[in-house]
């Protein structure tokens, strides 16, 4: 099918594949990964969502904007929790965070992993149980530490020397005894499926195994008996497709546990492997499921008990993007199209680094479809790029768009739900756009769009 047949498919994508995006080399059923599960095309050729045509989403709240599906977002949290049953599925709030999504993620019975006290105050003001939030950071100020015991937080993941010596201060003024986790630097760096273990991590997160500072740390929490220590912690990096990587990871932090046990006769109950599972940015990417992820999960980390002859802890997990991710994408509308001769299009969208900035930070691939209506065109190698000052202003590096492209075009990019409002600024003085949450062909606003106000309310000289 060619690309300019896109007007073809009605329906459901998933029976015949959202083949409009690509050239027809391109077209497999894998990209129906890259966008949320009630995503259709219309008979009139536009993207629908949540029962909603994105061109009414956009005449109502206005683009660019981020659309968040609901019943896909929702789905994937039982997805997360069934596939891992038995344990505990803490939601990396990094990436993404507000109120409704800290709901959203409690009425899903998941956990909340949270990295500041910014983080940390949103999921309290939505009233997440706080039994059910572990903290993290490298560099934990006294406040945040304060908050967290004072809320009293189910585990705080302790990750430096001088944070041990900061929260024992803080357990005694509060005549508390914290629940703790020590981030295991284990010497496995993993990038996308590949990893390389090093014997040195030149990182700034968690305490060396090899170097020996790990087993100081725990040492030092036993002893010093103010803090409850519940297990070992490792998250070793991000866009992982396959489970080697955690693998090693469980190996190691199994022996250091095995190493406490013999050592100061202390089993931990608890054991977190982080978070990092892969996602669909393009069609190029085959994310594994949940329940595929969890057994294999399981199954290693039993192995690996039995082999040390221990009791397996109870494990936990951090996703961020496997959840949110693929729930959302951006809708933005194109201003202007710049043909440079021989090499490629320049479709300029009213958004841009500044509210997706992995492009430009990680060189990340996306891809993109005009969601307005459908082209007879056949298809152009186009960049899409934003509004922003700087060159690498880029949003999705190559896709093919319909030769008609033009002004006024909506157009939407997938996959955008993670680390792109979180990580959104307001570079060129550009607001931040709003997130809409759509399900059951309703749609509502859980972050209003950022106004110029707001800019200058910040800007007291
Ligand atoms: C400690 C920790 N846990 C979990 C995550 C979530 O990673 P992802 O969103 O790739 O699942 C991160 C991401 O940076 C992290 O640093």
């Amino acid at each position: 099918m060619r690309a300019h047949e896109a007007g073809a498919l009605h329906g459901d994508l998933g029976s015949r594949g959202p083949a409009w995006l690509r050239t027809p080399q391109d077209v497999n059923a894998l990209e129906r990964e890259l966008w949320p599960s009630t995503v259709r095309r219309s008979e009139e050729g536009s993207l629908t969502v949540g029962g909603l045509d994105v061109r009414d989403l956009a005449a109502t709240h206005g683009t660019p904007a981020y659309v968040l599906d609901e019943a896909d977002l929702r789905e994937r949290c039982r997805r997360f929790r069934a596939g891992f049953a038995g344990a505990d599925v803490f939601y990396a709030g990094k990436a993404f965070l507000c109120k409704a999504m800290v709901r959203i993620i409690a009425e899903e019975g998941l956990h909340l992993d949270v990295c500041s006290g910014g983080e940390l105050t949103t999921a309290l003001a939505a009233g997440f149980p706080p039994e059910r939030i572990g903290l993290h950071g490298n560099n934990k100020s006294a406040a945040e530490l304060r908050k967290a015991v004072e809320s009293n937080v189910g585990r705080i993941v302790v990750d430096s020397f001088e944070e041990i010596d900061r929260l024992t201060e803080i357990a005694k003024q509060y005549n508390a005894k914290p629940k703790i986790m020590i981030r295991v630097t284990v010497g496995v760096e993993a990038h996308t499926h590949e990893y390389i273990a090093t014997a040195h991590e030149d990182q700034k997160f968690g305490f060396s195994l090899f170097g020996g500072a790990a087993s100081v740390a725990v040492e030092q929490v036993i002893k010093g008996d103010a803090l409850e220590l519940t297990g070992l912690h490792s998250h070793i990096g991000s866009q992982i497709f396959d489970v080697s990587g955690f693998e090693l990871s469980a190996r190691r932090l199994l022996q250091l546990h095995k190493q406490i046990i013999d050592e100061h006769q202390r089993e931990l109950p608890e054991m977190d492997l982080g978070g990092g599972f892969g996602i669909a940015y393009t069609s190029q990417d085959d994310p594994a499921e949940p329940a595929d992820l969890g057994m294999a999960m399981f199954g290693l980390v039993k192995r690996e008990c039995d082999a040390l002859g221990i009791a397996m802890p109870r494990l936990s997990i951090e996703p961020g993007r496997a959840i949110v991710g693929p729930a959302m994408f951006t809708l933005y509308e194109v201003g202007t199209v710049k043909d440079v001769d021989g090499i490629r299009t320049y479709v300029s969208v009213d958004g841009g680094m500044s509210d997706n900035i992995r492009t430009a930070l990680y060189d990340s691939s996306y891809s993109a479809t005009i969601a307005g209506r459908a082209s007879e065109k056949p298809p152009i190698l186009a960049r899409v790029v934003g509004k922003h000052c700087e060159a690498g202003d880029i949003v999705v590096k190559d896709e093919f768009l319909p030769a008609d492209v033009r002004p006024g075009d909506l157009l939407a990019v997938p996959g955008t739900g993670a680390y792109c409002r979180s990580m959104a600024s307001n570079y060129n003085h550009v607001p931040r756009p709003p997130v809409i949450a759509v399900a059951g062909g309703t749609a509502r606003v859980i972050m209003r769009r950022e106004t110029e106000d707001d800019l200058l309310a910040l800007d007291v000289g």
